[in-house]
């Protein structure tokens, strides 16, 4: 019999219990394998953590929200203990040696890949399964828990609607994604968002005071902006350009780490850019502004019947894929079908969304700025 270790790591998302169901309702009923599953993330791999997973503790987990695993965003190679960063993953090969493990299962975003990866390498046999709200891996044309995600802040859009058209205000409304526009772009097109700001579309204020103007002018005196969380204006964003080329030009490794703080700290002067464009658009048109951040609520409660499928569709093909030996991949959706994608092609890099693409000029044709 194999044997078999699963977690979920990065921030949680709806679909990753039914994605552990699938995968393990497949590796134990129709593979007859074992599993385990690692608590916390790397965290709990690195301090060998788990709990025996049997058919039992697999059922009525489908529609729970959350992660029954628990997850963190720790970090293979430089784990925190006792307030230092420590490579673990010799430790965490003694521990896979140690509970006789055949395979690892990894259920996460972009950092659980790059983590993946590097166990791969260290010579463990390791799969990824791509979770998500927001959408941003390459590889695979979804993620599971962007559909729920979508839904959340489209229904948030709605309500936002019927507030802002009742104050005649302009309410703009932040919505999650990282460093990629697909949660905002979806949601904004759904919910009617009247402008749509991306990381990948940097903005003018000017221009997006024009939009407003221009509905106000046509009859409608306010505004609901979806502005993603990485958007940024046309100077906040080549400030940030500048600071990620320090970090690809950095030639040591302490180079590089004092750029890549560079950058965080860069990144972190934008973080208010939400609250800073509501009072530029306030006084650039003269309607009140307010903002509206969705945060936290985008990643909780229970996943859409898509998720759910998409997760026991992709769960299910990675234990088919384990059971035949294959491993170093994520397992992606291409159209209706599951398929291995080497780790390599995902692992430390970001899907954004490309400035042609259809849902960009959708939006548009339905009138949508985007700030440009
Ligand atoms: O990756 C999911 C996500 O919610 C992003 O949209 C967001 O940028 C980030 O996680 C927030 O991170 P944390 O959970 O560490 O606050």
């Amino acid at each position: 019999t194999m044997r078999v270790g699963i977690l979920t790591a990065g921030g949680d998302s709806p679909g990753l219990n039914a994605a552990i169901r699938g995968f393990g309702k497949a590796a134990i009923g129709t593979h007859g394998m074992e599993l385990i599953g690692f608590r916390d993330g790397m965290r709990g791999l690195a301090e060998n953590r788990f709990i025996e997973l049997d058919s039992a503790a697999l059922s009525g987990i489908l529609t729970v929200g959350g992660t029954i695993l628990g997850t963190s965003r720790d970090k293979v190679h430089k784990m925190m203990v006792d307030g230092k960063p420590r490579n673990m993953i010799d430790t965490i090969r003694k521990n896979y040696e140690k509970d006789e493990l055949d395979a690892l299962v990894c259920l996460g975003g972009g950092g659980t890949a790059k983590n993946a990866k590097r166990l791969s390498d260290a010579g463990m046999n390791v799969m990824t399964l791509p979770k998500t709200i927001d959408n941003d891996l390459v590889g695979t044309d979804r993620t599971f828990g962007f559909a729920t995600a979508l839904e959340i802040a489209t229904d948030a859009i709605d309500r936002l609607h019927s507030t802002a058209h009742s104050h005649h205000r302009i309410i703009l409304t932040e919505i999650m994604g990282h460093r990629a526009g697909w949660l905002a772009l979806g949601a904004g097109i759904a919910g009617g968002a009247d402008v749509i700001l991306l990381p990948e579309v940097p903005y003018n204020v000017e221009s997006i005071a024009e939009t407003i103007k221009r509905r106000r002018a046509g009859g409608s005196n306010f505004s609901v902006i979806a502005v993603a969380e990485g958007a940024r204006s046309v100077a906040d964003a080549a400030e940030l350009a500048a600071a990620e080329a320090l970090v690809k030009e950095a030639d040591s490794p302490e180079g590089r780490d004092a750029a890549k703080q560079h950058r965080r700290a860069v990144e972190a002067s934008h973080r208010a850019h939400t609250f800073a464009l509501a009072s530029q658009l306030e006084a650039a048109t003269g309607l009140e502004s307010r903002v509206s951040i969705l945060g936290y609520v985008q990643r909780g409660g229970i996943p859409c019947g898509r998720d759910r499928q998409l997760a026991t569709l992709l769960g299910t093909a990675g234990a088919d894929l384990v059971s035949q030996g294959v491993f170093g991949v994520m397992v992606a959706a291409k159209g209706e079908q599951a398929v291995p994608v080497p780790l390599e092609e995902v692992a430390g890099r970001v899907r954004y969304v490309p400035t042609d693409h259809p849902w960009i000029r959708a939006a548009k044709e339905v009138n949508t700025g985007f700030g440009d």
